[in-house]
């Protein structure tokens, strides 16, 4: 396991209310929306010597088993309301007119699994086509899920950014509509779109917090493959002087936030190869370039772990009755592994002790229902208790 403090803040720009309130009526709009639940991890908190352990539970999120398509979601909404000329309105999405202005495309991206299969749902509920580009050794369980969506699934030879590149040659060859949510130079609009799309998720823990009369988290872990999600924290949590410090975790074997950070020359940095890593969702070899920005000016420290820290997560999850894939379970993940190899940097730095209150996200369930049975030795719907 790796640590490393950040220290400079320098100006992360603030979300405007409007932005807040447009993505969350947005996604209230949207057929199966639920806000997902938020649990204390009452064994865990104990165990790991702290006052509370939140966990938002995105396995929920849709019946689609991961957060992913509050992002995808949002974004086809924006380019479809930019075509009607900004008139689209949320309730209209979905009808015919959100249909006609879909009429002529195919909609793509590149995938792990979970972005893949929310794109694939989007372009469902519009009645479009889809074709979803996956790196080499995809677990067939994921292929199958994005494919029950009516997608068209490639499979590429090589890792995360060959099937980025692909994705991204049928868009600029104008066959496809590209939602991708990592953003290079030349494509930065539709990244930010997602981005902004997962705000709903942290708007709803506000809420659920409130009507709890629970206040804030001191401390928020949050995953990062390319970083777009973690940067959507940054976005909403933007006040360091007030709003909870935020921790990047990633695996070690593909750490590029974490080695950016580490450059401390400010810009994104890529890893060479792909290295291997049970967290999928977060195996990326290159930060997005609109997420980066933020992150690097608002997060408080970067953690890079070992696999087994996020199997023993997944374990600990299952017995508070959450069920937790390899990647959901890496926030909690990076708490047991400080605990464990670093308690004084955790004591000290990042000031936990048994008054902090620490919020994780669980951001996909059983995604690959095989993989979770051999970490937990039980079933998804056993941990659930509905057997
Ligand atoms: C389950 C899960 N958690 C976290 C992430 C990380 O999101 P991002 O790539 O935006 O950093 C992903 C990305 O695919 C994911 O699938």
């Amino acid at each position: 396991m790796k640590v490393l403090l950040n220290s400079g803040f320098s100006d992360v720009p603030v979300p405007s209310p409007y932005d807040v309130e447009d993505v969350f009526n947005f996604h209230k709009t949207l057929p199966g929306y639920a806000p997902t639940p938020l649990i204390f991890l009452n064994q865990a908190a104990r165990a790991l010597g702290v006052e509370s352990i939140l966990v938002k539970d995105e396995g929920k999120r849709f019946g689609l088993k991961a957060f992913k398509a509050l992002g995808a979601s949002y974004a086809v909404f924006c380019l479809l309301r930019e075509r009607s000329g900004g008139i689209l309105t949320p309730d209209e999405f979905l009808t015919e007119k959100g249909r006609q202005l879909s009429e002529d495309v195919t909609f793509s991206c590149a995938t792990d699994g979970n972005h893949g299969r929310a794109v694939a749902w989007i372009a469902r509920l519009l009645g479009r086509p889809a074709v979803i580009f996956m790196p080499q050794g995809s677990v067939p369980a994921r292929i199958e899920a994005i494919e029950s969506e009516g997608a068209e699934v490639i499979v590429v030879e090589g890792g995360y950014d060959e099937a980025v590149r692909c994705a991204a040659a049928g868009g600029e060859c104008g066959k496809h509509l590209v939602i991708a949510d990592t953003g290079y130079p030349g494509y930065m609009n539709i990244p930010r779109y997602i981005q902004l799309g997962y705000l709903t998720l942290f708007r709803e823990v506000s809420l659920q917090l409130r009507d709890q009369g629970e206040r804030s988290p001191d401390l928020v872990f949050l995953q990062a493959g390319v970083g777009a999600f973690a940067s959507s924290a940054a976005l909403f949590f933007s006040d360091p002087s007030r709003d909870p410090r935020l921790i990047s975790v990633e695996p070690i074997a593909v750490d590029c936030l974490f080695r950016s950070a580490e450059a401390g020359d400010g810009q994104p940095h890529s890893i060479e190869s792909a290295g291997q890593t049970i967290m999928a969702g977060l195996n990326c070899e290159t930060p997005s370039h609109t997420a980066w920005p933020l992150i690097r000016d608002r997060f408080n420290a970067f953690v890079s772990i070992e696999d087994h820290y996020a199997a023993e997560a997944m374990q600990r999850l299952a017995v508070e009755g959450v069920v937790a894939g390899e990647s959901g379970a890496a926030g909690l993940a990076a708490l047991i592994a400080l605990r464990k190899g670093k308690p004084e940097f955790l004591k000290e730095k990042l000031r936990v002790n048994h008054t902090t209150r620490i919020l994780v996200i669980n951001t996909e369930a059983d995604t690959d229902p095989d993989g979770y049975y051999r970490i937990v030795g039980k079933t998804a719907d056993e941990v659930e208790g509905i057997t």
